[in-house]
């Protein structure tokens, strides 16, 4: 035979009988004799036969702990279906009541008022009396079950540990375009254009803002604007080696020799020789030739000037003896300076085919 399953609402309606005796009790001195037996029947009637059977169980269940609790404490003078606090109970069950039937009082409507203890006795009670009390039991198990935890959220990642791949694409173009700003700036520094720098501006510029770099570029047009005017105040000065020099003693220059040593600077070569007319003298001969105006070469080991663009030849004293030189090189000035050290005046040539060479300003005799 199945054991039929006892409710909370059960539980309650046996609370709720036990209550209503209990109050009934002591009110029976009170109210006249003929009166508690009509009061006693129409409440303790229904509520027992009410009691064992489930069904009996009128209106909603509790919903909350706080309803059961409400519950026990409006005793049997509350109604069952009284899902709300003892006074408003205590009202509908005046209202309910038979007429001629004494209004209960506020402390015999809502009840004894129970302590803790007490309603967990009266759990108890109950639970031994027909062991209904172990639904509620199951379902506070039920509910006291451990509850699987929630999966905990994810760490957030920590700032500065990681940054957005924006961020990082912005910091690379940054440091791009500083580096050329900066490779302009200094390349245009040390090469002194105005245009590596303008350039360099304008990188700049772009960095901060479109705003900054329209001004970067104004600016640097202006620059190089002006740049120009000053450059155009300060001609071209083309300078020379002045025309007059002094190349040293004639202890320097031994006999039959030619001295390459200002060929370079001033574009002369100085001879010692005696082979011209059979004199002892020194002369500065021009390293130009006289052909198309290259320059030669003197070749010591074949006692000759050699000129690299036609072969030309000149011997030691400057006269021309092959290739398509029309003439002798030139002779330049040449005396001897109050200090006793050679003069070379390039502002005046002599000429041999011309007859200068005989000028005493054109060579230095030796004696
Ligand atoms: Fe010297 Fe022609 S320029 S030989």
């Amino acid at each position: 035979m199945e054991e039929k399953k006892t409710s909370t609402a059960d539980i309650l309606a046996k609370i709720r009988a036990q209550k209503a005796a209990a109050a009934a009790a002591p009110e029976t001195p009170v109210s006249p004799p003929e009166t508690p037996a009509p009061v006693a029947a129409p409440e303790s009637a229904p509520i027992a036969a009410a009691a064992p059977a489930p069904a009996a169980a009128p209106g909603p269940k509790p919903t909350s702990t706080k309803d059961i609790m409400a519950a026990i404490r409006g005793g049997g003078a509350k109604p069952a279906a009284a899902p709300v606090a003892s006074t408003p109970a205590a009202v509908t069950a005046a209202s309910t009541a038979p007429a001629g039937t004494p209004a209960p009082s506020t402390a015999a409507a809502a009840g004894p008022k129970l302590s803790p203890q007490e309603m967990l006795q009266k759990m108890r009670e109950a639970k031994a009396a027909g062991g209904p009390a172990a639904a509620p039991v199951a379902a506070v198990a039920k509910t006291t079950a451990p509850v699987a935890a929630p999966p905990m959220p994810a760490k957030p990642v920590a700032a500065g540990k990681a940054k957005p791949a924006a961020v990082r694409r912005g910091m690379a173009s940054f440091a791009t375009v500083a580096c050329i700003s900066a490779i302009c700036f200094v390349l245009g520094y040390l090469f002194g254009n105005s245009l590596l720098i303008a350039v360099g501006a304008l990188a700049w510029g772009a960095l901060l803002s479109p705003f900054m770099a329209a001004w970067a570029a104004l600016a640097s047009v202006g620059g190089i604007g002006t740049l120009g005017i000053a450059r155009f105040m300060f001609p071209n000065v083309l300078v020379e080696p002045p025309s007059k020099f002094k190349v040293g003693p004639l202890s320097d220059y031994p006999l039959n020799t030619v001295s390459n040593k200002w060929k370079d600077q001033f574009g002369i070569w100085v001879v010692h020789t005696d082979q011209y007319e059979g004199r002892n003298m020194i002369f500065a001969l021009a390293s130009v030739c006289t052909h198309l105006g290259c320059t030669p070469n003197w070749l010591d080991g074949e006692q000759k000037f050699k000129c690299p663009c036609h072969g030309s030849g000149f011997y030691m004293t400057g006269i021309n003896f092959e290739g398509p030189a029309p003439r002798p090189l030139e002779r330049m000035g040449l005396r001897i300076a109050e200090d006793g050290m050679l003069e070379v005046n390039k502002s005046v040539k002599f000429q041999e085919e011309m007859g200068q060479w005989t000028d005493t300003t054109s060579y230095v005799e030796v004696v």
